[in-house]
């Protein structure tokens, strides 16, 4: 017979009984002095987070993604270089308007959430069952989110409210279409396909970039719920799609999508008809044929669902190098959304959960906050730029090409050339009578003097060329001696 294991508190210490609360007498009361009591029901209350917003019923499961054509002339993304190439996978699948207790079965798009964690960080790809969406514009999300939830009075669906929306915003109608035809309730959520529905883009080695779209078509065919099988279904088991993904997986009927893309150059999208970064809109696959990918296979059910599923945290502005976003209004302001409502929701430090962790190296200078875990970085500097040797910098062959928008383009630019640093410092110093200009000196050196020496003689050259005499005064402060002619009065900024 195996020996039970010790039963301990949260803080490891063996717990003596698990039955009988601390009491002064039979009868009670209880005492206050019973921590494990205190712990157990302190703990219990705290057991609830915030659901997602949207998306809040779902199911999870971790897999693979095995590369089987190259697609390098696009991405230069690690994870697309070689065929048979295999990345992690967590995939989320969800409905939409329900709360995290609401039954599978309802006619509702279907969230295809998929994380990659690849070796040059996590790529999430954070979609539906459907390619297009309800609003072109974010600005009408919250509006049309609330039209899909409760009532604020009655607090039921109010067909009313839906019917309203829609109404009043024919971009609605290619995706109401696609909702009430017979894919708006899918069997279950291994016979639908995913698309990243917004365009994306992809660029190669070479720095090119193309627009692109995402398909997931499933290879267990399309099965779909007639709205008769779907009421007889929330009655009788309102989890039957988590159940059915949950159950397959567990018995290694593995479920399985082919990745599949559609390309449009930065010319063709010139020329296209309709905006081609509009959300409500697909782009016919006569003129923009599927090119295959890879294969998505589900083969490791979560061990533990709130750790793995609730906490996990998916975002259209996880991307890795090689893929990109695109001007598309919508997807612009997911960017935006997804990390703010997960550090609502999961806290500040929603990256350190382990089902949210990269698997590759995470190195910068974000500290503390709550529930910081890990060595939050150890000793290590927490700024940049810094003069110490070794410390994480960042790699300018990553960047992403300009993209250029009739008269602009967007890119990082840089902020120094052509801007004057020291000429309004200098005539502030200049400006100050003796007394402020010896104050001043004595308090730059009172800190400046604490510093290492190869710091205090990079700052000397900034004094000096704001103001020769303000140079040095601080230097021979410091006690160290330069020639002023080595620093003229640029009135520029200079690299350091
Ligand atoms: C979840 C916002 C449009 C797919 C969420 C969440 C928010 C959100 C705040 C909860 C995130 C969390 O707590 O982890 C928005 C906004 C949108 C928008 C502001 C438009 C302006 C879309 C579109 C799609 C989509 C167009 C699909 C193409 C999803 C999915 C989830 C989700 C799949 C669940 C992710 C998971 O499984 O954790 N959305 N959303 N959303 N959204 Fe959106």
């Amino acid at each position: 017979m195996t020996e039970p294991q010790k039963l301990t508190t949260a803080d490891g210490i063996p717990v003596a009984d698990n039955q009988n609360s601390l009491t002064a007498g039979a009868r009670g009361p209880v005492l206050i002095q019973d921590f494990h009591l205190i712990e157990k029901l302190a703990h219990f209350n705290r057991e609830r987070i915030p659901e997602r917003v949207v998306h809040a019923k779902g199911a999870a499961a971790f897999g693979t993604f095995t590369v089987t054509n190259d697609i390098t002339r696009y991405s230069k993304a690690k994870l697309f270089s070689e065929i048979g190439k295999k990345t992690e996978v967590l995939l989320r699948l969800s409905t939409v308007g329900g709360e995290k207790g609401s039954a599978d079965a309802e006619r509702d798009p279907r969230g295809f959430a998929l994380k990659f964690y690849t070796e040059e960080g996590n790529w999430d790809i954070t979609g539906n069952n459907t390619p297009v969406f309800f609003i072109r514009d974010p600005l009408k999300f919250p509006d049309f989110v609330h039209t899909q939830k409760r009532n604020p009075q009655t607090n039921c669906k109010d067909h009313n409210a839906m019917w309203d929306f829609w109404s009043l915003s024919p971009e609605s109608l290619h995706q109401v279409t696609i909702l009430f035809s017979d894919r708006g309730i899918p069997k279950n959520y291994r016979h639908m396909d995913g698309f990243g529905s917004h365009t994306f883009s992809l660029i190669n080695a070479q720095g090119d970039r193309v627009w692109c779209k995402f398909h997931f078509k499933t290879l267990q065919g399309h099965q779909t719920l007639t709205n008769e099988e779907s009421s007889k279904l929330k009655g009788e088991d309102p989890d039957h799609a988590t159940r059915d993904l949950f159950n397959a997986i567990a018995q290694k009927d593995y479920p399985k999508w082919r990745m599949c893309l559609q390309v449009m150059t930065e010319e063709q999208a010139a020329k296209h008809p309709d905006n081609p970064f509009d959300l409500t809109k697909v782009w016919k696959q006569k003129e923009y044929p599927l090119i295959e990918v890879g294969i998505l296979e589900l083969n490791r059910n979560p061990e533990n669902y709130f750790a793995e599923v609730e906490q996990a945290a998916f975002s259209p502005s996880a991307v890795v190098p090689g893929v990109s976003f695109s001007p598309d209004k919508v997807l612009q302001a997911r960017l935006f959304s997804y990390p703010d409502a997960q550090r609502y929701r999961l806290g500040g430090n929603y990256q350190q959960l382990p089902v949210n962790q990269p698997k590759c190296p995470v190195m910068h200078n974000q500290r503390d906050g709550l529930m910081a875990s890990g060595n939050n970085g150890g000793s290590a500097l927490n700024y940049e730029p810094n003069s110490a040797e070794g410390t994480p910098k960042e790699t300018s062959s990553y960047a992403e090409p300009p993209l250029h928008l009739g008269d602009v383009a967007i890119d990082r630019y840089n902020h120094r050339p052509g801007n004057d640093d020291y000429t309004q410092a200098g005539d502030l110093y200049r400006l100050l009578n003796p007394e402020q200009q010896e104050r001043l000196v004595k308090n730059i050196l009172g800190s400046l003097s604490q510093a290492r020496q190869d710091i205090q003689m990079r700052q000397i050259c900034h004094f000096f060329r704001a103001d020769v005499s303000y140079g040095r005064r601080v230097a021979e402060g410091l006690g160290i001696s330069i020639d002023p002619s080595m620093f003229p009065a640029t009135g520029k900024s200079v690299a350091v």
